[in-house]
């Protein structure tokens, strides 16, 4: 096992390959390549290929020896999976036996000081996952007060959301916030800690990576293209870290695992039948041993669901909150 692998574990990773159940000269989908671990496990059965898909260009490049030792079985590309659909696209694939995704950041991402996404560790304030577009340091110096209100109230569900915004903006008014420990000193003068609760700057931090890199946006897009791109008998497995994102996996299954409303008046026609069977009723979550051995497993939950053979389900509308195009160009 290399340095890369044994730093990094796939969490909840056998129950997901097992909701997946790759078969001999199946193709499948690794939506957050990562460090490799799913789709190391899904190369292990004769004959499958595996589309790998991460839009951090070092976990592409860290894959180049899976993909030496892959017969030509692994393809990486540097992309966000909620183009998936045009990714397979580009390979010749119009339909898939099965996509998995193990949304947010990676260990990896978290411990590299450099990355900017840890109050822990001093860095630049970062937080992208990929290496294009504005980073939090942009969010943070450009973005009004309501819009750093409202995204770090949504996204990281913060109560003292409007006292975090109006210290921000005070404090930039003296010196741009470029660093994760400006940020997190600024917060902690607004939320105060008690005693064994969280860092008062885990919301704040939390809000802002998920807002600039549209983890909840790319969700969304993610399943409905995993709705086109499976076939009949498909599998769809989503592992996901937090609350807003497993209600986001839920509502999913919840609404595509039941016919669609149809009109009163066409109602043999209009209804939709399920486009998916839900094959987990409650989410799957890491036992006591998993949890023991890497910490980060506690809050994770894995849903998954098989494509039937039914017509695609209308696409549903994205929520209506602020948006990172918007708010950096001051709208
Ligand atoms: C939790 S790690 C995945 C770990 C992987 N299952 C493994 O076993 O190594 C999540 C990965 O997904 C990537 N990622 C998160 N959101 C993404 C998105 N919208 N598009 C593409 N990659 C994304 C991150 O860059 C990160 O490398």
């Amino acid at each position: 096992m290399s340095a890369r692998d044994s730093r990094h574990i796939s969490v909840l990773g056998r129950e997901a390959v097992a909701f997946l159940a790759p078969h001999a000269g199946g193709v499948y989908v690794d939506a957050t390549f990562g460090a490799g671990g799913y789709s190391r496990v899904i190369l292990g059965v004769a004959e499958t290929r595996v589309i790998g898909i991460d839009r951090d260009r070092t976990a592409i490049l860290g894959g180049f020896d899976l993909v030496d030792g892959s017969d030509g079985r692994l393809t990486l590309v540097e992309d966000r999976f909620s183009n998936l659909a045009e990714v397979c696209a580009a390979q010749g694939l119009e339909a898939v036996d099965g996509i998995v995704m193990d949304v947010g950041v990676s260990s990896m991402q978290l411990d590299q000081a450099e990355r900017g996404f840890s109050f822990r560790l001093g860095g630049p304030l970062d937080m992208r996952m990929g290496q294009s577009g504005p980073t939090a340091a942009d969010v943070v110096a450009k973005a009004s007060e309501s819009d750093l209100a409202s995204i770090i109230y949504i996204f990281g569900e913060e109560r003292h959301s409007r006292g975090v915004a109006r210290a921000i903006v005070a404090a930039r008014k003296e010196a741009a916030i470029t660093t994760t420990q400006a940020l997190a000193d600024i917060v902690a003068k607004v939320v105060r800690a008690k005693p064994n609760e969280i860092h008062p700057a885990t919301r704040t931090f939390q809000a802002l990576r998920i807002f600039v890199n549209e983890e909840l946006d790319e969700l969304h897009q993610a399943l409905a293209a995993s709705e086109r791109m499976l076939r009949p008998g498909g599998r769809l497995v989503v592992v996901s870290f937090h609350s807003l994102e497993d209600r986001i996996v839920k509502t999913f299954f919840a609404e595509r695992g039941k016919a669609a409303a149809g009109s009163r008046h066409l109602p043999e026609v209009a209804q939709a039948a399920p486009s998916f069977q839900i094959l987990t009723r409650r989410p799957v979550t890491a036992g006591e041993a998993e949890v023991a051995a890497n910490p980060r497993s506690r809050s994770a939950k894995l849903r998954a669901a098989e494509r039937t053979a039914a017509p695609l389900h209308k696409a549903d509308a994205l929520p209506s909150w602020p948006r990172l195009a918007d708010v950096m160009r001051g709208g």
